[in-house]
């Protein structure tokens, strides 16, 4: 293959794990559960034409490195959409933990279908993940590999939770460093993205040592992935998040951007430590932009690339699976959506 199959490539691969998503959960889309189905399919994205999706950019990982290994990717598609699932329950959960009102630019689940709902609709996410794995032996996977993709996956996953407990017990806390933060994302999204690369190898049958560097490149690629989500939650544009800007300001999170403001802005410090909900964001912004914090984030950002792409460089990735992943590396950086 050539690069110019790369477009091709790439089609292939978001139609099927659209496909192979959809299928898990038509199962489910009878009565009396159609309105469970209907809610996972709205969060997904599925239910009105014009609805936004998510990027799938972590069943791309899986896809796109088990092609690098020059194996079939349609071995790895099972395992794409348990890494996609365990993705949207954490979402589901996360904006109930985060109290965020909109995602994908629509409602979020909860505040649409209320707490108790949303939070089982995300258990039923989390179970469609599970199950989604048992698949890999329908298509030509041993049950070793069945164990292996989940042990993975699950560690993945409380790493995961351990992320979102630090992310939420800093909005309080006084104090975090820039190391207390990086360990903090390296849970709750950096975990996720490793292993969604690293799964894709090991099926693809690479050695250890390959897996290794393929799980380092989305390490990586997944601390640059929620530094630049810090800096779109500050900066971006809502119509292209999808997201509210200023949510992550408002809630006191401990972003990079925001830490480096306490660390340099005694006018930042003193407005974002004040305990009122009448803060303006755009005060805020006006603060960080005054030390430079963006650029800090974004310089840090592109630090990650740097490491991911080096990462890449040992993996070896064959194309044009191999370009696709460093094409999708550099674009993350400015990224849009
Ligand atoms: C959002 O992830 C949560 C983070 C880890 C920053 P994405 O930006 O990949 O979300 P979707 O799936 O594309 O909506
Ligand atoms: C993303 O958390 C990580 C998880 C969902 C586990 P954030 O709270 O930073 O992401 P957004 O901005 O809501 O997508
Ligand atoms: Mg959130
Ligand atoms: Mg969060």
């Amino acid at each position: 293959m050539s690069h110019n199959d790369s477009p091709t490539l790439l089609t292939g691969m978001r139609e099927a794990i659209e496909v192979d998503l959809k299928r898990s959960i038509e199962s489910l889309d009878s009565e009396p559960y159609t309105e469970l189905a209907h809610m996972i399919g709205y969060h997904m994205g599925w239910k009105d034409q014009g609805h936004p999706r998510g990027k799938r950019l972590r069943p791309m990982l899986t896809l796109l490195s088990c092609a690098g290994i020059g194996a079939n990717w349609e071995k790895a598609l099972p395992a794409a959409s348990a890494v996609e699932w365990v993705h949207n329950f954490s979402l589901v959960h996360d904006d109930i933990q985060d109290q965020s009102e909109t995602r994908r630019g629509r409602l979020t689940l909860w505040k649409r279908w209320g707490l108790a709902q949303a939070l089982n609709t995300g258990d039923a996410i989390f179970a469609l993940s599970r199950m989604a794995t048992y698949q890999l032996v329908l298509v030509g996977n041993s049950y070793e590999t069945v164990l292996d993709v989940q042990r993975i996956l699950d560690h993945a996953c409380l790493q995961l939770t351990q992320g979102q407990h630090l992310d939420l017990a800093y909005e309080t806390k006084e104090n975090v460093s820039i190391s207390d933060y990086l360990k903090m994302i390296e849970g709750k999204t950096s975990a996720l993205l490793s292993a969604a690369s690293a799964i894709g190898a090991h099926i693809a049958g690479a050695p250890n040592s390959t897996i290794e560097s393929y799980r380092s490149f989305g390490h990586h690629l997944g601390l640059a992935f929620q530094i630049e989500d810090d800096i779109l939650g500050i900066w971006g544009e809502t119509n292209l998040t999808g997201k509210p800007t200023g949510d992550d300001l408002l809630r006191r999170k401990k972003t990079l951007p925001t830490l480096y403001g306490l660390e340099n802005s005694t006018t930042f410090s003193h407005l974002f430590l004040q305990e009122t909900d009448d803060v303006d964001p755009g005060k805020l912004i006006a603060a960080l932009d005054e030390v430079g914090a963006g650029k800090y984030a974004s310089s840090m950002a592109q630090h990650h690339i740097d490491l991911a792409l080096a990462a890449l460089i040992k993996a070896a990735p064959m194309d044009p699976a191999g370009g696709e992943l460093k094409k999708l590396s550099l674009r993350l950086h400015k990224r849009q959506t």
